[in-house]
């Protein structure tokens, strides 16, 4: 009975252990943290995207419509405020930006971002939106701590100075953020069913518990 008591426990906590870790992964000077949770920065993230990163990147894979369902965004503030493109609430977050034009200008095309914390991390992707620095051998006279000769502009280089450390910072974050969102958006409803699923195990146990007794108890 113990033992089952402890695999109950130990499996039941486990996914959600594995949760943070994989929020986690390489080795880049910065840790964001990410949290799925905080709404108000996922929605100021993805503000943050529309404007600074849209012109080059897109998240073809994401529809306006079920970000604005899944970040509580009325319709009508979604289309006037993040989608500058179309008319349509269920269209997906391309850009216009011509891939060879792109691929002329930055020697390499822009990619979609949508799953770029997959294939990278969230730590990647914040460490390298802090991480542009002066170099005047590069064309666009900014280098990356941790994408080496990046072809990307620093395009944020006004908002750094203008913002304090800080206030940068929670900027990048909110960017971060908002990518981890858009890459793995079931994660909300993983995190809900997981607690449904420890409590239908906590409440198994106990009818369990009292068939064994039983069962046992003519049997010394
Ligand atoms: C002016 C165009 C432009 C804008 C605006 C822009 N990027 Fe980029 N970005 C690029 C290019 C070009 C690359 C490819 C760099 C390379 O491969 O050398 C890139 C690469 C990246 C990468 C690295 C992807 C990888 O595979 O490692 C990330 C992450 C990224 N951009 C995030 C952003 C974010 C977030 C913003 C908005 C704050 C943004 N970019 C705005 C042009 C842009």
């Amino acid at each position: 009975m113990k033992t089952f008591a402890i695999a109950v426990l130990v499996f039941g906590i486990l996914p959600f252990a594995g949760n943070v870790q994989a929020a986690g992964g390489g080795d880049y000077p910065h840790s964001p943290g990410v949290n799925m949770q905080d709404r108000a920065s996922l929605q100021r993230g993805a503000a943050l995207f529309v404007d600074n990163c849209m012109g080059c990147h897109s998240l073809e894979y994401k529809r306006y419509g079920r970000v604005g369902e899944d970040l509580g965004i009325p319709e009508d503030l979604v289309l006037e405020h993040l989608n500058f493109t179309t008319e349509e609430i269920g269209s997906r977050m391309e850009i216009g930006f011509p891939e060879d034009d792109a691929q002329d200008f930055f020697g390499v095309a822009p990619p979609d971002l949508t799953n770029v914390t997959r294939w990278e991390s969230p730590d990647y992707v914040y460490s390298f939106l802090l991480g542009f620095y002066e170099d005047e051998s590069r064309p666009f006279g900014y280098n990356n701590e941790v994408f080496d000769n990046v072809g990307m502009p620093h395009v944020m280089e006004r908002m750094e100075r203008e913002l304090d450390e800080e206030e940068f910072r929670q900027a990048m974050f909110d960017i971060t953020n908002f990518l981890y969102y858009v890459g793995d958006p079931v994660k909300l409803e993983r995190e809900r069913m997981g607690a449904y699923v420890l409590f239908f195990l906590a409440l198994l146990f106990i009818p369990a518990y009292l068939l064994k007794k039983e069962y046992w108890k003519d049997v010394h």
